[in-house]
């Protein structure tokens, strides 16, 4: 199942620009692996960045292809806080368009970026798009599907981020478990969720995370829904 609601508003989409045009300019030759998808780019501004971010919408991205409003609101809490990544190791979990392991990127962090491997190639776009080579280095796209892959990751990144990533069922144990293996006594975990009924997001925040971890609700959009957690390990304190 999809999440439901809004993704990320487009409003800010780069006016009077053909979308096709504009990411034939800049990724002439990967232009025809999206050639079933409807691409668009949309600008934001965090933290004194502009991100230019690409989404590919179509049947083979699905989910992974929009920026969700849950990862807007993760940003403009970066923003609000001025969380600074300078030095820090990262890592986005169920990333779709990357924007928010670009901006820790852009923030000064070590930052590893995952998804499913379907959404790889939009990741490495917008990375490409947004971060400066000499900082690419910086910024890794791999592939991490919760509860199969986690143990080829390090363990005890600084921080552990996610945005709209609790809106499956089936997957909220094998991501616990992806969460456990990341997360160690220094690590700070950030979830941003649209709070929906009709996927047990609750659940996963009420009854299945405090199993393993400690959690504070450090922010909440009300009209959005949506939820940021701050999140650690009670294991290893
Ligand atoms: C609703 S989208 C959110 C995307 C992005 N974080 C955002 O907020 O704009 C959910 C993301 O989780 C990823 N995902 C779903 N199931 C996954 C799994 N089992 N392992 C890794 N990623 C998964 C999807 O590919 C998708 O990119």
């Amino acid at each position: 199942a999809a999440p439901s609601g809004q993704p990320g508003a487009s409003s800010l989409a780069l006016a009077g620009r053909e979308p096709q045009a504009g990411l034939e300019a800049v990724f002439p030759r990967e232009v025809g692996l999206f050639a079933d998808t409807f691409p668009e780019e949309t600008r934001y501004g965090f933290c004194g960045h502009v991100l230019i971010i690409a989404q590919h919408h179509g049947a083979r991205l699905g989910v992974a292809a929009p920026v969700w409003e849950a990862a807007l609101a993760l940003c403009k809490y970066f923003e609000e806080q001025k969380l600074n990544f300078r030095g820090k190791t990262v890592i986005e979990l169920g990333a779709g368009t990357g924007i928010v392991g670009i901006l820790a990127t852009l923030l000064g962090g070590d930052v590893t970026i995952t998804d499913l491997p379907l959404a790889l190639k939009q990741i490495q776009e917008n990375v490409h798009r947004n971060v400066p080579a000499e900082h690419s280095a910086q910024a890794r796209v791999c592939a991490l599907s919760w509860g199969l892959d986690h143990e080829e990751f390090l363990r005890d990144y600084d921080f552990i981020l996610g945005a709209d990533i609790v809106y499956l069922k089936d997957t909220y144990s094998l991501l616990i478990k992806t969460l456990r293996h990341l997360c160690g006594p220094r690590s700070t975990i950030y979830l941003s969720s649209k709070m929906r009924q009709e996927h047990s997001t609750v659940v996963f925040y009420e009854a299945l995370l405090p199993l393993h971890f400690s959690l504070e609700l450090v922010y909440r959009d009300e009209k959005e829904n949506i939820n940021i957690y701050r999140v650690t390990s009670k294991e290893i304190s």
